[in-house]
């Protein structure tokens, strides 16, 4: 049989059993585990969070499923990873009374999704959210799934030569390329200029930061140039090797890194519902 086309690094993580307080089930090799022995009724404690966050950098998505929680429950799991991101264009998917918790629903009459082609959350703004906690209610019969694909293997399998290439480039990354057309028109839209590779700050790994969902271009290149770099790197970020799919279930929630992830919403069900709630973490400038 072939070698597979891209062969992947062993990422640094510890073993299952090292875990205590939770457990936890990788999905694949790469990305994603689910986690249990989480009671998200009660304050969490010190001990089940300090092996959270751990599940977290190790695994970069990690999932729980469990019985319904209401925003304050949602808040606490949140404040385990970091302080809320209350992002400027999410102003009109906000539950009132909690500024921090946006709505994420599609039925029937939807004409687009949240999330439904690849990006890594709001990387349009200036200190875009280091981390996104989704809480899905209501799902549909079949289908929603949710992808993720870690952007240390999309990064890690470029060749030397583009590797090399990308380095000390940067791009632009716009709210109106994701919003534009669906926020009113006098909301301020931001738009960020980041580097192509930024590096983890707690991981100190290097991660791939362009989406098709938010990056309009390389800076400082004939367009044609950053349009052929950035439509190769988008088929890139897609391949399955990087990823993992995740299939909810009602009252699951998944809590991603966005420093090192994309995601895509498979919007398959129409026109069923899904429906639940997201609180987003503050993240840092990325360099
Ligand atoms: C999002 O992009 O934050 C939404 C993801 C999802 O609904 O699965």
């Amino acid at each position: 049989m072939p070698a597979p086309e891209v062969t992947l690094s062993e990422p640094p993580r510890t073993s299952p059993a090292s875990y205590r307080a939770i457990g936890v089930k990788p999905l694949n090799p790469t990305v994603g585990a689910e986690i249990t022995g989480v009671d998200l009724a009660q304050p969490i404690p010190q001990n089940v969070a300090a092996e959270l966050r751990r599940a977290f950098e190790e695994h970069m998505v990690i999932f729980l499923r469990g019985p319904a929680i209401d925003h304050e429950a949602h808040a606490r799991l949140a404040k385990v990873f970091g302080k809320p991101h209350v992002a400027p264009s999410t102003v009109q998917w906000r539950v009132e009374g909690h500024p921090e918790v946006t709505k994420i629903h599609a039925d029937g009459d939807s004409k687009y999704v949240a999330g439904e082609d690849w990006h890594s959350d709001m990387s349009c703004d200036p200190e875009p959210p280091m981390g996104s906690v989704l809480y899905l209610h209501t799902l549909p019969p079949l289908g929603g799934d949710t992808v993720f694909a870690s952007m240390y293997a999309a990064y890690e399998a470029l060749s030397d030569t583009m590797k090399a290439t990308i380095a000390d480039l940067r791009a632009v990354h716009s709210s109106a390329k994701s919003f534009g057309d669906k926020v009113a028109r006098d909301l301020e839209l931001p738009t960020s200029s980041h580097p192509m590779v930024r590096t983890h700050p707690v991981s100190g790994r290097k991660a791939l930061f362009v989406n098709r969902g938010y990056t309009t271009h390389i800076e400082g290149l004939p367009a044609q140039e950053s349009e052929a770099i950035l439509r190769f790197l988008y088929e890139h970020v897609a391949n399955p090797n990087f990823q993992c799919r995740f299939t909810w279930s009602s009252h699951a929630i998944a809590i991603w890194d966005n420093r090192c992830l994309q995601h895509m919403a498979i919007w398959d069900y129409f026109p069923q519902t899904r429906s639940g709630f997201r609180i987003q973490i503050q993240g840092d400038r990325p360099v």
